[in-house]
């Protein structure tokens, strides 16, 4: 299920972030400031754990309504199973967006994979966006609909 953040999971979020970032994890402030800022697309993947049988946070998009990803991780035991494709769907379906993009860094192969699939292109670059390395700008627009 996909449903907007609550604070109370914060911890779970924090997990996936620093298993997903290590190198520049957000922190809990930024997460909170985050969730102020965009509280209606903070939006999290939940899913019922075979193992303990409780509700779990598998994942977790944040994006402005104007179609800027600012974040987006899947937590590692649960990739390659759709939710990462779940959550973006969530930003491009909507119907009077006009383009989505995010930054992505340049050794990031794996979401720059991700990306494409989902019809993305590279726009350009920021070089050392990171402070040592640069980030890819990557852009979706949608596919213009034929008009008889
Ligand atoms: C990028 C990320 C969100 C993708 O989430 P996910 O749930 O694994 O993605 P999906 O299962 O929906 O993948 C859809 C498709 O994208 C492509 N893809 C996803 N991850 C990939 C990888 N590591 N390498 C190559 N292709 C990949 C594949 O084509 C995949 O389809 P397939 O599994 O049928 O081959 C996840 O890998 C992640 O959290 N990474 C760390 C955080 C990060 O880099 N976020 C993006 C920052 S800009």
């Amino acid at each position: 299920m996909i449903r907007p953040f609550s604070f109370s999971d914060l911890d779970l979020i924090l997990q996936i972030e620093n298993q997903s970032f290590p190198k520049s994890p957000y922190d809990w402030a930024t997460f909170l400031n985050l969730s102020t800022l965009y509280p209606e697309t903070f939006l999290v993947y939940t899913s019922t754990s075979e193992v303990s049988k409780r509700l779990e946070i598998w994942g977790y998009i944040i994006f402005s309504k104007e179609g800027h990803i600012i974040s987006i991780a899947v937590h590692p035991q649960h990739r390659r199973k759709g939710i990462g494709t779940q959550l973006l769907q969530r930003v491009i379906k909507e119907p009077s967006l006009k383009k989505a993009w995010a930054e992505v860094r340049r050794s990031n192969q794996g979401a720059q994979a991700f990306y494409f699939k989902m019809g993305f292109q590279i726009m350009g670059v920021v070089p050392n966006y990171y402070g040592n390395e640069d980030a890819l700008i990557i852009q979706w627009t949608p596919v213009p609909q034929e008009t008889y």
